[in-house]
């Protein structure tokens, strides 16, 4: 029995969608209410966490991988597990973002960057010598501009609806995000079998996609 952690909200859909097309039965995930564990098939236990916590309950040996995505990693990356495989999912991008006219605004001040990743944002203005400062927000990020808290904001962008609704746009793109599968590392140990048979097929689940997409 394979134990794992999986990120609520979207890589959650995500996933039960790649957990279908490797072949199991997802009808307990379609069907949960509110429960936070959920057997399938006794071939996995799921457990659904903030994507921090994924991290924590791998590290932790709770379970013996998660599903999170590499946004979280980045945004903390001294933290001790395998990443082994990229599920290529719930893709996204972290950018800078602002109103059009950003760029052509001359500040006087250090800008202020609202964000819920202090470290990439941080890292990312360094890297472009400027000294900014850094208004951590816990959600709704683009709140930031639109009530006047902040100049821009360092998020991720998915379908950009959230950027356009609020009169935003990507002034700078970071890097590219995916979902990962991280392991904790004794587990692996113990469980390299099981954990390799999983990667396998989702593996061999996105070469037929390309595949199937070639023709
Ligand atoms: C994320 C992100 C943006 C939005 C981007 O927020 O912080 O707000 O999604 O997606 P889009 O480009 O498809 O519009 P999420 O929905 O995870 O919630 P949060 O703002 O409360 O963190």
């Amino acid at each position: 029995m394979l134990k794992i952690a999986l990120t609520k909200g979207r890589i959650e859909k995500k996933m039960t969608e790649t957990l279908k097309k490797i072949g199991y039965n997802i009808d307990p995930l379609i069907n949960k209410d509110r429960e936070l564990q959920i057997n399938i098939e006794d071939k996995m236990e799921i457990i659904f966490a903030k994507s921090n916590d994924v991290v924590t309950f791998v590290e932790h040996g709770i379970v013996d991988i998660g599903i999170v995505g590499s946004d979280t990693l980045l945004e903390n990356p001294f933290k001790d597990y395998y990443e082994l495989l990229d599920l290529e999912i719930g893709k996204c991008s972290f950018a800078v973002c602002s109103y059009p006219n950003f760029k052509n605004i001359k500040f006087n001040r250090r800008k202020r960057i609202a964000t819920k990743y202090p470290n990439i944002a941080k890292k990312y203005f360094e890297s472009k010598d400027e000294d900014v400062e850094i208004i951590k927000l816990e959600g709704s990020v683009e709140l930031g501009p639109v009530v006047g808290l902040t100049d821009a904001i360092v998020d991720i962008v998915e379908t950009g609806a959230t950027l356009k609704a609020n009169g935003l746009e990507v002034i700078d793109t970071i890097i590219e995000v995916s979902t990962r599968l991280i392991c904790n590392k004794t587990k692996f140990k113990y469980k390299k079998e099981e954990i390799l048979n999983l990667i396998d097929l989702i593996e061999k689940y996105k070469v037929t996609r390309i595949i199937v997409s070639i023709h």
